[in-house]
């Protein structure tokens, strides 16, 4: 069979994918995953709204079918995730009145929304996001001004953890963010990722997101980003690897008028170059560094199509729309 990154990386880490079950009952998709990668996340299947949309209805199946189709080939799975602050269902903080749930009912319901999924999935996924983006994005606020943290303060997030780590011993547990690697928010984080050390808190390791562009991190920002987190002992993992050809700014409404579609060869070579770059430092920190996610296939579809902004089209990955490796993947296997 033809080599893929998995096999490239071998001897590093394993190599992971974001799916859909759709893509996986796309020949041309399904195929692609089973040449190159050798893990698999859900998008979006494991969220609290989509698997647990009512206090009494779980909708199992799209969740099990990437769970199925990876035992049934041997990938691994990341689970993702368990506590969020999109996505996640309205009844969860409201009592029957409509009023807003007390803490303890609240960190009752998250117990038993990880219970309930953590247990189901045990010895088939071997690492889940516990907690994702709790940080806030103002630098000057320490923790996102979430239902969760209205509610519960800063507790829900220990709490997470040590549920998880309770249905599951074995699953490493991570904290996952994005942007980490700038450095006012890495240090925020960092301060979040001590204290849970420092209380004995079961975590395992940090998520880097890896929703990145082609001027950011630099490499001395992941590099230090990599290690400061492993100085923790935790191990690293980039969680949602992509690469946008446009800058990377979360309030956009809409798309600017200098922004057109083309895809240059510029853009090209210097998206190869940045992921040639950041595959590098993986090889490099491979002491602390345990796996690579990508975030979507191939350009054919990422959710960079449409987030922050719709019509314009993104090309953020290593496999091209029509699912054939660019100069990006060259660049990430030659080593
Ligand atoms: C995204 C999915 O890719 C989209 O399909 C969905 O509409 C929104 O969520 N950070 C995360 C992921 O942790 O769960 C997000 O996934 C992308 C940003």
């Amino acid at each position: 069979a033809q080599k893929g990154l998995k096999d490239y990386y071998k001897s590093y880490f394993p190599i992971g994918v974001a799916v859909s079950p759709r893509a996986l009952q796309n020949p041309a998709e399904a195929a692609l995953i089973l040449q190159q990668f050798n893990s698999l996340t859900p998008e979006n299947d494991m969220k609290m709204g989509p698997i647990h949309p009512e206090e009494n209805r779980w909708n199992w199946g799209p969740a099990d079918a990437v769970v199925d189709f990876a035992q049934a080939h041997k990938l691994k799975v990341r689970g993702h995730n368990l506590c969020w602050h999109e996505q996640t269902p309205k009844w969860l903080f409201k009592n029957a009145d409509g009023s807003q749930v007390s803490k303890a009912l609240l960190l009752k319901r998250l117990h038993d929304h990880i219970d309930m999924v953590v247990k189901r999935y045990k010895g088939k996924i071997y690492a889940w996001d516990v907690v994702n983006e709790a940080i806030a994005d103002n630098p000057n606020e320490f923790l996102r001004d979430s239902d969760w943290y209205k509610i519960c303060g800063e507790d829900f997030i220990a709490e997470a953890f040590r549920y998880a780590h309770a249905a599951d011993p074995k699953a490493v547990l991570f904290y996952n963010d994005y942007n980490t690697e700038r450095p006012e928010k890495m240090e925020r984080i960092y301060k979040l990722l001590k204290k849970l050390k420092d209380a004995n808190v079961p975590i395992d390791a940090v998520g880097l997101q890896g929703h990145w562009s082609l001027v950011e991190p630099t490499e001395q920002e992941l590099r230090t980003t990599i290690e400061r987190f492993g100085s923790l002992g935790l191990k690293v993992q980039v969680t949602e690897l992509d690469v946008s050809v446009y800058p990377w700014e979360k309030d956009r409404r809409a798309k600017r008028p200098d922004e057109s579609d083309a895809y240059t060869p510029e853009m090209q070579a210097k998206q190869a170059a940045q992921y040639k770059m950041f595959f590098k430092v993986f090889r490099d920190e491979k002491k602390y560094l345990t796996g690579v996610t990508f975030w979507n296939i191939s350009d054919h579809y990422s959710w960079l199509d449409t987030y922050p902004v719709a019509g314009r089209k993104n090309h953020p990955l290593l496999f091209d729309e029509n699912f054939k490796p660019k100069q990006a993947y060259e660049e990430v296997v030659k080593f």
